[in-house]
């Protein structure tokens, strides 16, 4: 079985259907996972593939400004939803918030696990601007990182809180 997709990506509607004279025939196999839909079919690969298994959050995504798993997601159940990316984040060559925190306070070392640390980080911006160490925390608590020790990234995050309080999108 496969169906057609049609929801909002990074800002831009996007359909997944190929035309067939009268029909519009489906496009999006059932068992596509939105991880591999996003790296594979539409060449987004900012967002990274870690264990595979819901364990390190590093494919982390947003589906209507909450984190998920894209993983563990299947793409066709994004039907009529809005995903975020970290390609989504940044204006005009300009670091959003989050990005600026980790570049600035060293939140990054290897990077591999940072796209899902900054998406999750973003989300919680978007929900909550001012968010104390604990919501941070908690927050990242499905993000794994086997390089920073954390510190870093939690610095990152408040630094981007401050950004963030001073007009800069999350
Ligand atoms: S790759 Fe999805 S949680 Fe690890
Ligand atoms: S920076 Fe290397 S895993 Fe987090």
């Amino acid at each position: 079985m496969a169906r057609i997709l049609e929801f909002v990506l990074n800002g831009r509607h996007r359909v997944d259907a190929v035309p067939d004279n009268l029909f519009r025939v489906d496009a999006v196999p059932d068992n596509l996972l939105l991880l591999d839909y996003l790296r594979e079919v539409v060449g987004l690969t900012g967002t990274k593939t870690g264990c595979d298994g819901g364990e390190c959050g590093a494919c982390t995504v947003l589906v209507d400004d909450q984190p998920r798993l894209s993983c563990l997601t299947l793409a066709a159940g994004v039907n009529a939803q809005r995903v975020d990316t970290v390609e989504s984040l940044g204006q005009d060559g300009r670091l959003s918030a989050v990005q600026r925190g980790f570049h600035e306070k060293l939140g990054s070392q290897c990077g591999y696990c940072t796209p899902g640390f900054i998406m999750a980080s973003a989300g919680l911006l978007r929900r909550n601007p001012h968010p104390s160490e604990d919501d941070i925390r908690a927050a990242l608590g499905s993000n794994i990182c086997r390089c920073t020790g954390y510190v870093k990234i939690i610095e990152a995050v408040k630094y981007a809180a401050e950004l963030h309080a001073g007009g800069l999108a999350p």
